[in-house]
């Protein structure tokens, strides 16, 4: 076994070396999906920021290119770091990022095109002498103005696009016009902002549909849309989101009453998930999230494999149909890569069970598990005192092993064959006064027996807004040597681990479904799948 490969992905999207952070300027254009990400060339580390760029006709089988944007001229000398791609009337794709000028950080933002507009890869992008496009004005704080969206049109003809930053402890999205996309203009309000949140990085702001399945282009507008606005809080390292409307009169973004700004808000991911894009793909009228998922292993130990983050799987985002959240579910395509499968129905399990699903490569698998209950009337008590916001203090409290009433019940992931090390992801189900309250936990406390000096091994966690009526609840985990993905209640709640098993790789993990309450359990249906490694993910 060569130690370093370990914990590599099988599916996951990952360059061969070196350091990824942000995934970047997603687009799909004449039929082509164009990945570009934050990456040093030079190591395992942070730094020498530059755009790498691979294209797939699936997004799932990917082909590298070479770096399509680098440090070259004065407007970006420091670095080319993160932003996102429009696709102008007349099909003209073009990039915004966000350049360094000295070495005091100072942030402008910059523009990008396709070299060769017939080359099917764009593989080369040249950067105009009209750059920068936008410098910081006086009023702002110039290390912390950057990360440009994708534009939209306004019905009056202009083009706006968001930036993120910060005055102070404010986290501002500032709004910027544009009649012509080359002379842009500080609106006099931003878009949105909040008191006491931090730094926004990589804002999206993004449509949905009230009704039906579709995506929508990022222009959209009508009575029956919704706007996402989703930022990235470097303080916490979290991504946040708020549901609103988006008024074109005004040209501001109003979070719905009860959504709430900050770390106590609704995350894409309580897990290791940041810097997320969405984007539209007009080929599927779908609208894709995808974001990148740091190592959470210590330096040392990325430097010692030569790599570090990873891609996690794209994911369709539609509003749920209640419309107080999104739902999100990977991309289709990811099913075709499952090969060898194995089911299971009708399976109880009382206190202290743990079935093993046996027959597929645990290391590198795909499950979907439905499970039933008969009665909620176990469901522990909530108790008042707890923090209605910290699921992962109550998943490090209550881990899988504490008995429970309604739950803990799950899967074991990553899990070496005598439980020496295993991943859980898992529900519990409380009682509070007047509803239940379902907790979802991906908990890497005993994920390895690896020395930790270094590492992050949190109990994730994420409260799930469900339906307990049918007495069910889904759980869908895409498990890849060192990461496990998971989407509860058909991606309500999405928790995404990156973890570092010692004994559990390869043919020696093992997977398992698992009760620690004293309410019986029933597995409905589950289905687990060993998944195929696409083509050319190592080039
Ligand atoms: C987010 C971020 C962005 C920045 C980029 C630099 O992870 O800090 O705000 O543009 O990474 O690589």
């Amino acid at each position: 076994v060569d130690v370093k490969q370990v914990h590599r992905t099988g599916y996951h999207f990952q360059p061969p070396r070196n350091w990824i952070n942000d995934l970047i300027g997603p687009m799909h254009y004449n039929g082509i999906y164009h990945l570009f990400y934050q990456y040093n060339p030079k190591g395992a580390v942070w730094g020498n920021i530059v755009w790498a760029h691979s294209v797939s006709k699936d997004l799932i089988n990917w082909q590298r290119l070479e770096n399509a944007i680098y440090p070259s001229k004065p407007f970006d000398k420091y670095g080319c770091w993160s932003g996102s791609a429009t696709i102008l009337p007349g099909n003209k794709p073009i990039i915004l990022y966000t350049g360094i000028v000295d070495p005091n950080n100072t942030q402008v933002q910059n523009y990008a095109i396709p070299a060769n507009i017939s080359d099917p890869y764009l593989r080369k992008w040249v950067k105009p002498d009209n750059n920068p496009l936008i410098a910081p004005d006086k009023s702002i704080n110039k290390t912390a103005f950057r990360d440009p969206t994708t534009a939209w049109l306004g019905q009056d003809g202009r083009w706006r696009l968001s930036i993120g930053g910060r005055r102070n402890n404010r986290g501002i999205a500032y709004l910027y016009r544009s009649k012509d996309f080359v002379r842009w203009v500080k609106a006099q309000h931003p878009l949105h902002s909040t008191a006491g949140t931090g730094n926004w990085e990589c804002p999206d702001f993004f449509p949905v549909s009230v009704y039906g399945k579709n995506g929508l282009d990022t222009s959209a507008v009508g009575s029956n849309v919704k706007h996402v606005l989703k930022v990235s809080l470097d303080v916490t390292r979290y991504e946040y989101y708020t549901l609103g409307t988006y008024s074109s009169k005004i040209d501001r973004y109003i979070p719905d009453e009860g959504m709430i700004d900050g770390w106590n808000g609704l995350r894409y991911d309580y897990g290791n998930f940041y810097a997320s894009k969405s984007f539209f793909d007009p080929s599927k009228n779908r609208r894709i999230l995808w974001g990148w998922a740091n190592e959470s292993d210590s330096t040392a130990d990325d430097v010692k494999k030569g790599w570090a983050g990873i891609q996690l799987i794209p994911r369709t985002i539609l509003l749920d149909p209640k419309g107080k959240q999104l739902l999100q579910w990977p991309i289709e395509e990811v099913e075709n890569l499952r090969g060898k499968k194995v089911e299971l129905s009708n399976k109880k399990l009382v206190k202290g069970d743990k079935v093993e699903i046996k027959g597929i490569t645990a290391a590198q698998a795909d499950v979907d598990v439905t499970f039933s209950f008969d009665s909620l009337d176990r469901a522990e008590p909530f108790d008042p005192s707890w923090d209605r916001y910290d699921a992962q203090k109550l998943c490090s409290q209550k881990g899988s092993t504490v008995v429970g009433g309604l739950g803990p019940f799950g899967l074991l992931t990553l899990a070496s064959k005598n439980l020496e090390e295993y991943t859980p992801v898992f529900f519990r189900v409380f009682k509070a006064q007047d509803k239940h309250i379902v907790l979802m936990c991906s908990d890497a406390s005993r994920s390895t027996l690896k020395d930790g000096t270094g590492a992050y091994r949190p109990s994730f966690a994420g409260f799930v807004d469900v339906d307990l009526t049918q007495k069910k609840l889904s759980l869908r985990s895409l498990i890849d040597h060192s990461v496990v993905e998971s989407f509860g209640a058909g991606g309500k709640t999405c928790i995404s681990s990156r973890v570092y098993p010692s004994l559990a790789i390869y043919d020696n993990a093992h997977l398992y479904a698992f009760n620690n309450g004293t309410q019986t359990i029933k597995i409905d249906s589950l289905s687990a799948w060993s998944m195929n490694n696409p083509r050319n993910m190592n080039q």
